[in-house]
This record gives structure tokens, sequence and C-alpha cells, in this order.
């Protein structure tokens, strides 16, 4: 694929305020570029990168209108050798063309959402972080943009890709454990709906849960499947929990959670750890049993943006409240979140070939 350039001039570039910062937000800055190609006649045309900065659409663009927008969020980090690496982004690129097919958009072949990322990387790897606990976010995303108001599916689209160089999701890192809402009465996803794909309406509806658990002083809500039966996901992560035998318990994939790419690679970690790993449907009453008989002894959520958020206690809205351990990251949580952000930073082997070196030039 030809990329066309138009770069900058060097001395309006800035990644020297990432350099000095003591701390960094998470998803905040922006870098100097963003990649952007367009949807026409059928084809994926177009490929460029540009200053990052305004994209024109027109009002009566399907994505404002309809929710024709997918995304994805994915990370690269600074290692050592001073090099950038990217952690499994041709899964993202994968679940992207997933999103796009269950929205009746069209896919971008992998090696060309890999080659555009890649090469954006390249240029900008500058505003890659080293702080602790810090990457580059990438951010790509398809939208329709055919001015058309009705149920059609667009014409055109744009597929464009940004970079935010980030801190730690939390404010002061992986430290603290977190209450989730348990509510029976907002949902997140439906079978037969589009909770499998990582697209806008998904996200947009949930903000009432979310402000509702706020309320209760939690940091999200743990969704339940619209029967309030099973166990689905919490806010942007996919759930978890570990047994007093040691066995990771994740909620299988069905059409209402997202396929996490989090959860996916510490199953494979986990059992190289020893962990035994299952997925299955978890009925909440066997859930909430286990946790008071003291069966369940870690809980949490699995994805990109914090990788691992433990959880201390659930709440219900009659206020009522269930705690896991003792309030503090237990210790299977942190052996996991260890070993998977070593292999992250390069402190530690990529034993399952989970790294993409940044070509330069
Ligand atoms: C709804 C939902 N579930 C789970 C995840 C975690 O997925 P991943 O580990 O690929 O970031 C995310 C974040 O992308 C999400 O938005």
């Amino acid at each position: 694929m030809e990329i066309k350039m138009t770069l900058k001039p060097e001395r309006e570039r800035n990644s020297d305020s990432i350099k000095n910062a003591e701390s960094l937000s998470f998803g905040k800055l922006r870098s100097d570029h963003m990649f952007l190609m367009n949807y026409e006649g059928g084809v994926w045309k177009d490929a460029r990168i540009v200053p990052y900065g305004p994209v024109e659409v027109m009002p009566g663009a399907v994505a404002l209108h309809y929710g024709k927008s997918v995304f994805e969020g994915a990370k690269a980090f600074r290692h050592e050798d001073g090099e950038i690496y990217t952690f499994r982004f041709e899964e993202n690129a994968k679940r992207m063309n997933h999103s796009l097919s269950t929205l009746c958009m069209p896919e971008i072949p992998v090696d060309i959402q890999m080659e555009a990322t890649l090469k954006l990387l390249d240029v900008e790897r500058d505003w890659c972080p080293a702080q602790p606990e810090s990457s580059l976010y990438i951010r790509p995303f398809v939208f329709g943009t055919e001015d058309a108001l009705g149920m059609e599916p667009s014409a055109t689209y744009t597929y464009c890709i940004m970079l935010s160089p980030s801190g730690a999701y939390y404010p002061g890192g992986f430290k603290n454990t977190v209450r989730l809402l348990i509510t029976d009465r907002f949902h997140r996803a439906v079978s037969g709906g589009t909770g499998s794909a990582k697209c806008c309406g998904n996200y947009g509806q949930a903000f009432r849960a979310a402000k509702l658990s706020k309320t209760y002083g939690a940091k999200q809500v743990l969704y339940l499947d619209s029967s309030n039966t099973y166990i689905e996901e919490v806010g942007a992560m996919n759930h978890f929990h570990i047994t007093k035998d040691k066995t990771i318990v994740i909620p299988e994939f069905t059409d209402s959670i997202l396929k996490s790419i989090t959860s996916i690679s510490v199953m494979e970690l986990a059992k190289s750890l020893g962990y035994e790993v299952r997925q299955e449907r978890i009925r909440i009453n066997d859930f909430i049993e286990q946790v008071k008989s003291g069966d369940i002894i870690e809980a949490g959520g699995f994805g990109t943006a914090a990788v691992i958020t433990p959880v201390c206690e659930y709440i219900f809205e009659n206020n009522e409240v269930i705690t896991v351990g003792d309030c503090t990251i237990g210790e299977n949580i942190r052996k996991i979140y260890d070993a998977y952000t070593a292999i992250q930073t390069g402190d530690a082997e990529d034993k399952f070939g989970w790294l993409t070196k940044v070509p330069r030039g």
C-alpha cells in the first residue's frame, strides 16, 4: 500500500513535553500525526499520514445519526533498547473486522491495518513514553460519512488511527481495588445484538448505568445478561474471578460479550504459570454465594487500558455489599499483572510472540 506523507515541519513537533512529564494522564494527549484512508466506490483508497487535526464530515453523515462507527484500543511500548513494540495488534485488527462486519461496514484487510499502524508509530516514535506503566495508546476507528438521512448502508467511510501518549489508566497506577454496582435494571447488550462488536452504540447507552454506579461510590457496573441470570461484563472490561483452588474463571464469550484481547492473553499466560483456566456461563446467584462463602478469593476486570482492575466490593441497589478478600490486591492478581506487564515492557521474554517491533524508515 502506498501511504502519502504530509508531515509537520520538525520545529512544530513537540513530543518533548511527554519526556519530562512526572505523570501522564490516560487518553488526553495526542501525538502530531494521524493516519487516514477513505472508502469510496467499493474500495479503500487514499492512505495518508497527515498532521493531527479536525476531520471534516457533513452534518448528515450516517455515523452521527445512526451510530455507524466502530473502534479499537491497543497499546505500543518503549523498551529499554529504545525501540517501540506493539502488543498483539493483529488481534485488534481482526476484531475491528468483526465489528465492521457486524455493523455491515466494509472490512479492512488485517495486513493493511497493520501496515498503517506500524508506519504511523514509526513517524510518531518520539511520542511513545518511557515512564513506568506508560504506553502509546492506539485508537483506530471507522465511521460512515455518507450524507444520507435513512437507514441505508453508507457508501463512504473513513478509517482513522490516532495516538495518545498515556500514563497508567488509574492515576497513581496499579495499587487500588474498586467497588462495582450490580444492577438488574440496566444492560449493556442483548443476545442477537451488537455486544461482541466494539461499536459506539454499545458505549453511548452505557453512560446512564455508569452514572448510577457513581451514586453508589462504585467505579463501574457489573452487567448481567438481559434475563438477569448470568454475569456479562464490567464497563469496558471482561469480568473474571479466581477460586481458592486457583482457577481463573471468565464468562464464556457469547454474542453479547466483547472478546477481550487481555482476557485471551491472560488465559494463555495464566496456564503457563500453573493456573487452571475456565470459561463458562456464570450465574450471578452462584457467584454471590461463592463470594460470601470464601470460595472466590479474588475478582476483577481485564482490559487493555488498565490491564487488570481488582475488585474489592460489589454493591447492590438496596445498598447490600459483598466483599472479596480483604480489599487489597490479591497475590494471584498481582502475580498475573506483573508477569503480563513484564512481557509488554520487555522486562520478560516474549515467549508467546505477542510483540511486534515497529520497523524504522
Ligand atoms: C466492553 C468491553 N469489554 C472488554 C474490553 C477489554 O478488551 P481488551 O482487553 O481487548 O481491551 C473492552 C475494551 O476494549 C470493552 O470495551
